[in-house]
């Protein structure tokens, strides 16, 4: 079949006096009004309202990018990058972390899914994107056409932000939006694969034959693993072992887990997703205050299970949100609580200083069924966790290291669930993981030195490290520097770094320790020895860090002080210095 050419002037389509009046028409719109009339028409003309039609593909025509922290908008993007193949288009996926803005000029078609972090921060990964697309003042992008879908969490303050930032830049900047953005809470799922339906269903119809094969793959794509997010692996505990003080109220604890011989492809700075339970006197208070049985069935994606179950392992009972408040107030009949739930900048502050059971506290409230329970709790997520030990082929354990976590709130302390729920485990008991790759703290495998700082927990990936270093017979210089509490208590894994140390697979071990030496911290080893700092980084290091945030954060900014001093440059030239080792990616981070 030929296909129409399409017409060369509006008056070959139109009746002289309806291009007239069309035209006149026209002339009233500024550009805004014109961009959305052109969306709407051609939208229209697709038989989908409020989305504009791709041109048909023959050129790798789409981009899927995403910028995720905690890979579920990598894990979305993934999917929907395997959905456009398989209906046999032409497609390139992407971390934002490796695009560059001024490659934006040559896409034809952005979907961009994103997370937001921090405090309305994008990604670690998307920061850099994000700086330089804010910075891009002169950039056109006038053939680009993008839709994007926003991951984020409605507790915090700065929901969505940074897809916000993203649809609002990039419209900015002159591009075309194919459709209006979709923010998605921490239940995304069901809104994401709306979105991606919709994309999907705008595609031109692809002709599987001629489409061209060549697709641009993320080059850090996925070795497919048998278990997933969705496919979790159920895991044995083997050993669980306090490392700190059998008195201390927030020890550390070792973990040991059965996996199947080359079921997890983790490699060191990967981490793997827990999915805890809920202790059970939170379940039964829970229950009580809504005097519900745990035994009523309900319904969670389309899952039966019991009440008591899904409010165990289904359903966050810590953080209230405003749908919870709100429904409360209902069915309490309590007015104060029905204007506190109207008014959403003044709930989120009241909300902000509460937990779960003080919203179910504040007055008795008769709860319609279990199943209008469970449909205003949010789900409970899982929390990641960097494994301790060099996974290799046929390792059949793999081991954590944990801390339990306490967390203030109005005036009350509450224990983190994820953490106590892991420190409590037994032998015998078994726990729900994932693989969750992590590839921008991948820990090296090259001849340059090595530096890793490490505060708490934090060690846990260098252990792996150090493993898979002695299996691999690497000698490349490494130094440790590590902090914690205190030498008697929280020397974590003491014997094996010292051994390493002896055997000269690590080139130096400084450890710091807060309680016995107050003045120092973890950069003293650095100020210390500002000299050999200096010599590593011109010899290339890289720079990892691992652990508490605003420790850390702390610890990089005293390491630029550390190297003016040894440098003598001026600060801004250090500065300067770090941010290239930083664009270099020479120094890495994993902090939470
Ligand atoms: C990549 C990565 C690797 C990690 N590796 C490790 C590791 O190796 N070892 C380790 O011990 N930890 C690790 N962590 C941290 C771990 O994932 C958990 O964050 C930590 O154990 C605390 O989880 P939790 O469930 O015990 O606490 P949670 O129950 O999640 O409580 C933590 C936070 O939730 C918030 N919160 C809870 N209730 C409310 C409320 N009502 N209102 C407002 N806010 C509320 C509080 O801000 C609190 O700080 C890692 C984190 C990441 C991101
Ligand atoms: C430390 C931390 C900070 C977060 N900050 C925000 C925030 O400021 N705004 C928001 O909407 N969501 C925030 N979130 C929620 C994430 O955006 C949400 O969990 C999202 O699904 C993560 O997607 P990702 O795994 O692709 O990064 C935060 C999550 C974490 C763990």
């Amino acid at each position: 079949m030929t296909a129409r050419p399409p017409p060369a002037s509006p008056t070959e389509l139109f009746a002289p006096e309806q291009w007239q009046r069309i035209d006149s028409l026209l002339r009233q719109f500024d550009s805004a009004q014109s961009l959305w009339l052109s969306g709407y028409l051609a939208a229209s003309a697709s038989g989908k309202q409020g989305e504009v039609a791709l041109p048909a593909s023959g050129a790798p025509a789409l981009t899927i990018a995403y910028g995720s922290e905690t890979g579920n908008c990598e894990q979305l993007a993934r999917n929907l990058h395997q959905q456009v193949l398989e209906l046999g288009h032409s497609v390139q996926l992407t971390d934002l972390a490796t695009l560059k803005v001024r490659q934006l000029r040559k896409l034809d078609t952005l979907w961009l899914i994103v997370s937001t972090h921090g405090d309305g921060d994008p990604p670690i990964t998307a920061a850099d994107f994000h700086r330089d697309l804010f910075a891009a003042d002169h950039l056109k992008l006038g053939s680009l056409h993008y839709a994007v879908l926003a991951l984020g969490d409605s507790t915090y303050e700065h929901f969505c932000q940074t897809g916000i930032d993203f649809d609002a830049r990039l419209a900015a900047l002159g591009a075309r939006r194919l459709a209006e953005r979709v923010d998605c809470d921490v239940d995304f799922e069901t809104p994401a694969r709306q979105w991606c339906e919709q994309r999907l269903a705008a595609l031109p119809t692809a002709d599987r034959a001629t489409a061209p094969a060549a697709v641009a793959q993320d080059p850090r794509a996925d070795s497919s693993s048998l278990y997933s997010k969705q496919r979790p692996l159920r895991s044995e505990v083997l050993e669980q072992l306090a490392l700190s003080a059998a008195d201390r109220p927030l020890g550390n604890y070792h973990l040991s887990l059965a996996i199947e011989e080359g079921s997890l492809p983790l490699q060191p700075g990967d981490a793997v997703g827990v999915f805890a339970h809920n202790p059970h006197t939170l379940v039964a208070a829970v229950l009580d205050l809504a005097r519900l049985q745990g035994e009523a069935g309900v319904s969670i994606d389309g899952r039966a299970m019991s009440l008591a179950t899904a409010l165990g392992s289904a359903r966050d009972l810590a953080i209230p949100t405003r749908k919870l408040l709100q429904s409360w107030a209902a069915w309490s009949g309590d007015t104060d609580l029905v204007t506190l739930g109207e008014d959403s900048k003044q709930a989120r502050s009241w909300l902000k200083q509460r937990h779960l059971l003080d919203v179910l506290r504040t007055a008795p409230a008769r709860v319609p069924s279990a199943q209008a329970l469970v449909d205003v709790l949010r789900p409970l997520q899982p929390r990641l966790y960097d494994v301790a030990n060099h996974v290799s082929a046929d390792s059949d354990e793999l081991e954590l290291l944990v801390k339990r976590f306490n967390y203030p709130l109005g005036d009350r302390e509450y224990a983190g669930i994820a953490s106590h729920y892991l420190c409590d485990l037994a032998v015998g008991d078994s726990v729900r993981i994932y693989p969750h790759r992590n590839a921008r703290f991948a820990l090296p495998q090259v001849e340059n030195p090595v530096i890793l700082v490490g505060y708490g927990t934090g060690v846990a990936p260098y252990r792996a490290y150090l493993q898979a270093r002695a299996a691999r017979g690497d000698r490349n210089p490494c130094w440790l520097v590590l902090g914690e509490k205190s030498y008697e208590e929280d020397f974590l894994y003491q014997l094996e770094w010292q051994g390493w140390l002896a055997s000269g697979l690590l080139s130096h071990l400084d450890p710091v320790f807060a309680d016995d030496e107050p003045r120092r911290s973890l950069v003293s080893a650095f100020l210390d020895k500002a000299d050999r700092l200096q010599r590593w980084i011109d010899d290339g290091a890289l720079v990892y860090l691992c652990g508490d945030k605003a420790v850390l954060e702390r610890c990089e900014e005293q390491m630029q002080e550390a190297l003016r001093i040894a440098s003598g440059c001026s600060r801004d030239e250090c500065a300067t210095l770090w941010q290239s080792l930083v664009d270099e990616q020479r120094v890495r981070r994993n902090l939470y």
